[in-house]
């Protein structure tokens, strides 16, 4: 069975923390050189990614090519619409015959159900680089900033604020993992999905919901906020009205600990869910934490790849 990276909630804790473990150390290994240079253990020398994208991506796409080439490997990007796949190839076709040219494919898919279907149908790792449930890359860069800024996970008190999307549900899944607290906080009609509430829960995981956005933040030592509008959702305006009162800004976090840290994963919509002084300020982490998408997604594929 290939080694895939669809989810946290799926991965024992204590690999979970190997990759983070790893990633921190490749940042560190690297410090100085330039970014087209070669990591000198080049350890995916002679692989290759495909990189397969249903959705817009800056990110993401950026990230994992920098990411192969510095692992020593190749990549191949395709956008769905490029792809036999955008015109009704299926996704158990598309799956068996990447995995007779390449080594890993990571997709960005509209539904996680196509996720799931490559995945059983490939005989190569496949990495989940978002779906409408789930982002699990994001989350690994998350927490590897998180301790970049001489955090310890399993006493920190973390805050979502907003949609109940596919970044929350990833936080959800790892709370468990590292032993943090996470409070989120949604408004009737954004909430997370529960069945992940009750997991992590079930698990050990500190999860509890708290509507208030202000109760929410009170004492938090990390707040984290997301798009109100995410990729494929069609009822913007109704958001915008829906979201309002959980805007992260100075009041809020005025209310979280004095040296709290802001998360936002981007793209970021100032005057939204973020107000321009909170993510410009000097709380914010997010450039760290966009970075550190690279250092994560390489301790993923060393992973997924066993080498
Ligand atoms: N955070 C993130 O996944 O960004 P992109 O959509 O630009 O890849
Ligand atoms: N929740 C956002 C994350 C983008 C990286 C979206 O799915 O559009």
């Amino acid at each position: 069975m290939p080694k895939h990276f669809l989810s946290l909630a799926d991965i024992p804790a204590s690999e979970l923390r190997a990759i983070l473990d790893e990633a921190h150390a490749r940042k560190k290994a690297r410090a100085g050189l330039l970014k087209g240079v070669e990591d000198t253990d080049a350890p995916l020398a002679g692989r290759t990614l495909a990189m397969l994208f249903e959705k817009s991506s800056t990110r993401t796409r950026f990230s994992f090519d920098m990411a192969m080439r510095q692992l020593g490997g190749s990549n191949i990007t395709a956008l769905s619409g490029d792809m036999q796949m955008g015109r009704g190839e299926t996704i158990e076709d598309t799956a068996k015959v990447l995995s007779r040219f390449v080594d890993g494919i990571m997709l960005r898919a509209n539904r996680h159900e196509d996720l799931l279907a490559l995945a059983q149908h490939a005989s190569i790792p496949v990495i989940n680089g978002l779906t409408d449930y789930n982002h699990p890359c994001q989350i690994m860069a998350d927490l590897q900033t998180l301790e970049e800024h001489g955090r310890e996970l399993n006493s920190l008190r973390m805050t979502w604020v907003g949609d109940g999307n596919n970044v929350a549900v990833s936080f959800i899944n790892a709370a468990a993992k590292f032993g943090y607290e996470l409070n989120i906080s949604c408004p009737p009609g954004y909430t997370a999905p529960g069945a992940d509430i009750e997991r992590a829960r079930a698990e050990g995981g500190k999860v509890r919901e708290v509507t208030d956005p202000a109760k929410a933040c009170a004492g938090a030592d990390v707040v984290i906020a997301d798009t109100w509008v995410s990729m494929g959702d069609t009822d913007a305006d109704e958001r915008m009205r829906d979201l309002a009162a959980y805007q992260v800004n100075d009041a809020l976090m005025g209310r979280a600990a004095k040296d709290a840290i802001f998360l936002h994963c981007l793209p970021a919509h100032r005057g939204e869910e973020v107000s321009a002084s909170v993510i410009d300020g000097p709380q914010s982490v997010v450039f760290d934490e966009a970075e550190n998408r690279l250092h994560a997604q390489k301790a993923v594929m060393r992973w997924c790849l066993g080498v």
